[in-house]
């Protein structure tokens, strides 16, 4: 196969990394995806960093042998602890979700004061700040992780009365003191009208996967690599556990797309 109509590749410990492949099918509607969630063993979040990058290559493994031409890091944790390690090793482009967010959120920024909410992995590696800094010293960062709100959303609770308080308690420590959110974490966005309905009106919530699929149809395009395939594009999803799951999910969240969603053994990878 050309390269240029070669799959993107995407992952993610579960259903987060949906959220940035919808973005991908709204900007790149031509491209042909393969996207693995590692329902089998989520949340990363409150794992070791060890463990963290021993699934991460696992994951990038996976969709490396199904020959992709370019790696999304749908996963801020594992960009967080994970990315450096796997840039090394892994043979195709990556774009991971932290640096596109980190830049949005800076140029969003008025008042120098940005929120970052994500995983326990994510918030404790201290890269949002770092980076964040790195681009503008002056920015105070208020930092909060959320642990709670990954099982939610697997949960399907988008919605519910459990998940408005855990947004409501989590989410006080930041009203009031920030003009920017960063959802660091891609399950979030998911839970976008609860978490919008505790914060101020006036604070800009970062579409973290928005900017992140501008940020690989750039790529693609200074690379040569945009597909010229005039077939219809396809998609494929698998998992390491309860696809019937993980499609109902997917397929309330993205439409008819994921009608077959298919398991595999990640410790083969
Ligand atoms: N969606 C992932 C993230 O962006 C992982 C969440 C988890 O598995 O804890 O961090």
């Amino acid at each position: 196969m050309k390269t240029v109509n070669k799959a993107i590749g995407v992952f993610d410990s579960g259903v987060g990394g949906l959220t940035v492949v919808r973005e991908i099918l709204r900007q790149l509607p031509d491209e042909n995806i393969i996207y693995f969630g590692d329902t089998a063993r989520v949340p990363y979040g409150t794992k070791s960093a060890k463990l963290i990058r021993k699934y991460a290559f696992q994951d990038a493994g996976f969709l490396i042998s199904r020959d992709i031409k370019l790696l999304i890091v749908a996963c801020n944790t594992v960009s967080a602890i994970g990315l450096e390690k796997l840039t090394q090793e892994v043979s195709v482009p990556i774009v991971d979700v932290i640096e596109p967010a980190c830049r949005a959120a800076v140029g969003a920024t008025e008042n120098k004061k940005i929120g970052v909410i994500g995983t326990k992995a994510t918030i404790l590696s201290g890269i949002y700040p770092k980076m964040i800094n790195k681009f503008d010293p002056a920015i105070e960062v208020i930092s909060k992780a959320c642990p709670l709100f990954v099982p939610l959303v697997e949960e399907g609770w988008l919605d519910e009365e459990v998940t408005k308080l855990t947004a409501q308690r989590y989410l006080r420590e930041l009203r009031g003191q920030i003009d920017t959110l960063i959802p660091g974490c891609t399950h979030y966005p998911l839970l976008k009208s609860v978490i919008e309905h505790e914060l101020e009106k006036k604070i800009v919530v970062i579409d973290s996967a928005g900017v992140v699929a501008i940020r690989v149809k750039k790529l693609l395009k200074e690379m040569g690599l945009l597909t010229h395939s005039p077939n219809k594009s396809w998609h494929k999803y698998f998992v390491s556990d309860d696809p019937e799951s993980f499609r109902k999910t997917a397929m309330s969240f993205l439409g008819e797309e994921t009608s077959v969603v298919k398991e595999i053994d990640i410790e083969e990878y």
